[in-house]
């Protein structure tokens, strides 16, 4: 079993550069399918994530190889419409190929992804969604079938704007005959990117960023070679970080407008913040306040991503924080972790009070989920004495050599094999 060992630290400083979007990542890899030709998706995360979607694209029949930072995919062989039940149990992202194995082979099956530790996590959605673009699906206990021999253009009106349900609905179409149009899609950064992949190869897809996408389905689409955007959860991340130590940093590769309402909450904590394009600088205060009501929701408000850091750094601050989690139901499971570290948290349902301690200290802990890591990491910097971090494969599925990015800014953390 690995640990990370982090020692509490003096300041960090420096320079990095953040990491390419695992959300962005994972549903470009698996729209990558909707073409039998050769695509390249350049500065792919080195993430567990993203070596599950290699996986559960090579299971299908295709080809999906890393090259560098590259990953290759090649389709033409593609033979198989069902997700192998034990890959999918590993990454709650292969419900994206729902959306491009139907766009693709016009039928797929799928087994509802589990819950997991941030909430249950359904997809019914998704199923309405297809059905509109009529897709006709049936169930057995826990599978779906989904056969799109029909499928063609419709109008989806979204209950609420999930992710995944608009970008599966955005693969299933975009090879569908007429138009479909998505109403309260999700507008997050991710969906913008995914757009920009599916016209890369050729598809007729418009409105990504707004509540409304229109997509034109065509007959076939063709490869390329596309970058996806940088992660801005990624990059939040590591100006919590360090925030956290009372220090500064300069990240490179990030883009200013997807974090902005981060870049507000450190504002109000006293952070001296500047955006260029694509650089962040942060320096701490040098008392940090504590958070103003923080809510998360959607995009564009305060992602749901990002809501453990802040914790993090709210146990610290001077004053009491609320902070409210409107988009997943239990999503507050590391707060006992950090009350270990001597925290002051009390969760009532969906909302975290967060009373601000002088210091937190070293203790064993574990990440029960990716972001609820990264938080204990976070708190670890500023804790006195050491912090063992066990589960640490939670971290890896996101976060692309965490412990290095940090130790670049003067971090002190050890991965260890137990
Ligand atoms: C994506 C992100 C995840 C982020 C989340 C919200 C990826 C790989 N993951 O997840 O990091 O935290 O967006 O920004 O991009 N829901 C339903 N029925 C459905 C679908 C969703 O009730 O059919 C609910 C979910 O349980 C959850 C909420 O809607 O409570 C948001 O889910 P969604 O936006 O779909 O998130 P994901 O796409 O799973």
């Amino acid at each position: 079993m690995e640990k990370l060992i982090v020692k509490g630290c003096g300041k960090l400083s420096g320079s990095i550069s953040v990491q390419t979007s695992k959300n962005a990542v994972l549903p470009i890899l698996a729209a990558s399918i909707l073409t039998e030709e050769k695509v390249v998706i350049r500065n792919c995360p080195n993430i567990t994530d993203v070596d599950n979607m290699i996986k559960i694209l090579r299971s299908l029949g295709c080809g999906a190889e890393k090259q560098g930072g590259a990953v290759i995919i090649e389709s033409a062989g593609i033979n198989k419409t069902d997700v192998p039940a034990e890959l999918a149990k590993e990454l709650r992202s292969s419900v994206f190929l729902l959306g491009s194995v139907l766009g693709r082979l016009k039928s797929a099956v799928v087994s509802q992804p589990g819950g997991c530790h941030i909430g249950k996590r359904p997809i019914d959605l998704h199923i309405k969604g297809l059905r509109e673009l009529n897709v006709r699906i049936e169930d057995y206990g826990e599978t779906h079938y989904f056969d799109g021999g029909n499928i063609k253009g419709g109008t989806v009106r979204l209950d609420f704007p999930s992710v995944g349900a608009t970008e599966n609905i955005m693969m299933a179409a975009a090879l569908s005959r007429g138009k479909t149009v998505i109403i309260n899609a999700a507008k997050e950064p991710e969906i913008v990117d995914l757009q920009n992949f599916i016209s890369a190869m050729g598809g007729k897809i418009f409105g990504a960023g707004s509540g409304t996408i229109e997509i034109e389905g065509v007959e076939k689409l063709h490869g390329c070679e596309y970058t996806p955007i940088p992660d801005r959860i990624a990059a939040g991340t590591y100006l919590a970080a360090a925030v956290i130590t009372g220090g500064e940093a300069e990240l490179f590769n990030c883009r200013c407008e997807h974090i902005y309402p981060l870049i507000v909450k450190f504002r109000e904590t006293a952070c001296y913040v500047e955006c260029n394009n694509d650089k962040i600088y942060i320096k701490s205060p040098k008392k940090l306040n504590c958070f103003n009501a923080i809510e998360t929701e959607p995009y564009p408000g305060f992602p749901t991503d990002l809501q453990a850091p802040v914790v993090s750094l709210a146990s610290v601050a001077d004053g009491t924080s609320i902070v409210t989690e409107n988009v997943f139901e239990t999503r507050f499971k590391y707060a006992e972790e950090l009350k270990k570290m001597g925290a002051d948290i009390i969760v009532r349902d969906r909302t975290a009070i967060v009373r601000g301690v002088k210091k937190l200290n070293g203790a064993p802990v574990s990440a029960n989920d990716l972001r609820g890591g990264a938080a204990l990491i976070i708190a670890a910097l500023a804790a006195e004495g050491k912090t063992e971090i066990s589960e640490v494969r939670h971290i890896d599925r996101g976060y692309d050599d965490i412990a290095g990015v940090l130790n670049a800014l003067g971090a002190d953390i050890r991965r260890v094999i137990t």
